[in-house]
């Protein structure tokens, strides 16, 4: 099995979770909302990469009348939820890879938050999100001043967080990425961006890891045509 597939199950044994969770504006983290208030207008058009059960397509909704919001996922499952309960909403499973649903589109907004520490390929993906990106790409990493750690024998993340204890033996790899390497992966991916901002504070892991740090820095980057 691949990793973009092993991936998408490993997010089955989570959905739930989604249920109650990341829906509503007092549910977004404050390094989020440092940029993402500001970026708010209305007739916007926004992208969710990750976009589980489309909780984002409810914060946008209680902050604006007009909108258009597309959300993508791995997770077959997020994305018959996030179908069900945003009906009026686009929503596509995607591979990692490949996201061939929304070939040519770009968006005013792109958010790519709470995935990029969770994935393999969290390189490629901030590339292909600003490819998508019409406006401002908004994103968040995990990092330190150490060396980036990736391998997921030594930091990971356990999917039983949603209560489902057969998650417990399933995991992702938990991506702490040395700060100069995170400023210097997102200039790289960032071609003909404007403008480069970043907010964040240091944070305890989350209970779902499993790695050597006990506090990392949850980092917001904004990148703006
Ligand atoms: C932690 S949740 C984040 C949900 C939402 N973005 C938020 O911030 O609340 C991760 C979601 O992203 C999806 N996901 C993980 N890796 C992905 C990837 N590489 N591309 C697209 N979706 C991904 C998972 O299936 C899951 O639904």
């Amino acid at each position: 099995m691949s990793d973009s597939e092993h991936n998408a199950r490993a997010w089955g044994h989570v959905v739930d979770f989604f249920d109650h969770e990341r829906a509503t504006s007092t549910q977004v983290y404050a390094s989020e909302w440092f940029f993402l208030k500001d970026l708010l207008r209305e007739g916007i058009s926004v992208l969710d990469v990750g976009c589980a059960q489309g909780g984002f397509a409810g914060v946008l909704a209680e902050n604006l009348k007009d909108f258009s919001y597309t959300g993508i996922d791995i997770s077959p499952e997020m994305i018959t939820r996030a179908k069900a309960r945003h009906p009026s909403r686009a929503f596509h499973c995607v591979n990692e890879s490949d996201w061939s649903a929304i070939a040519g589109r770009r968006f005013d907004l792109v958010l790519v938050l709470g995935i990029l520490h969770l994935h393999e390929t969290w390189r490629d993906t901030i590339a292909r999100a600003w490819s998508h990106t019409a406006g401002t790409l908004l994103m968040d990493l995990r990092e330190h001043e150490g060396p980036t750690i990736e391998d997921k024998t030594v930091s990971s993340f356990r999917m039983d967080f949603g209560g489902d204890a057969t998650g417990a033996c399933v995991r992702l790899p938990y991506v702490i990425v040395n700060s100069a390497e995170a400023l210097a992966v997102v200039r790289r991916s960032s071609d003909g961006a404007s403008r480069l901002s970043h907010y964040g504070y240091l944070h305890p892991v989350s209970g779902a890891a499993m790695t050597p740090m006990d506090k990392v820095m949850t980092n917001v980057w904004c990148v703006q045509r």
